[in-house]
């Protein structure tokens, strides 16, 4: 299995409630990536932000009732689990969320395991 690290990208709860709507989603810096963090009525998802068709933002897009979020160039949708799309597909990735604060796991860099070594 590969390493994993722990980046913060909430301080509460309540403060990724307050910045996520239900059935939409937030465009958040974390680590080198930039992740799209999605609502819908089942719980809070992380993907990669950027649209593997032409790019957009995929948190300008919204959640559908199927667990979907919709890009909002082309309307191709994701499954905020899977990542997967009709052909095409984001990574997703495993949300943590603690009384200290939302954190997103992200798979290490190669930089990051390069430093180990010393
Ligand atoms: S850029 Fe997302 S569907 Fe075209």
């Amino acid at each position: 299995m590969s390493k994993q690290t722990r980046v913060q990208i909430f301080s509460s709860r309540e403060e990724m409630e307050n910045r996520v709507d239900l059935n939409g989603a937030e465009r958040i810096k974390a680590a080198c990536k930039t992740l799209c963090i999605a609502r819908n009525e089942n719980g809070f998802y992380a993907l990669d932000d950027e649209c593997p068709h032409q790019g957009a933002s995929l948190a300008k897009g919204f959640c559908n009732n199927e667990g979907e979020i919709i890009c909002p160039w082309h309307h191709h949708p994701f499954n905020v689990k899977t990542g997967k799309g009709r052909g095409e597909y984001v990574d997703v990735y495993p949300l943590e969320i603690t009384d200290k604060g939302v954190f997103v796991l992200l798979p290490q860099s190669a930089w990051d395991l390069f430093s180990d070594l010393f």
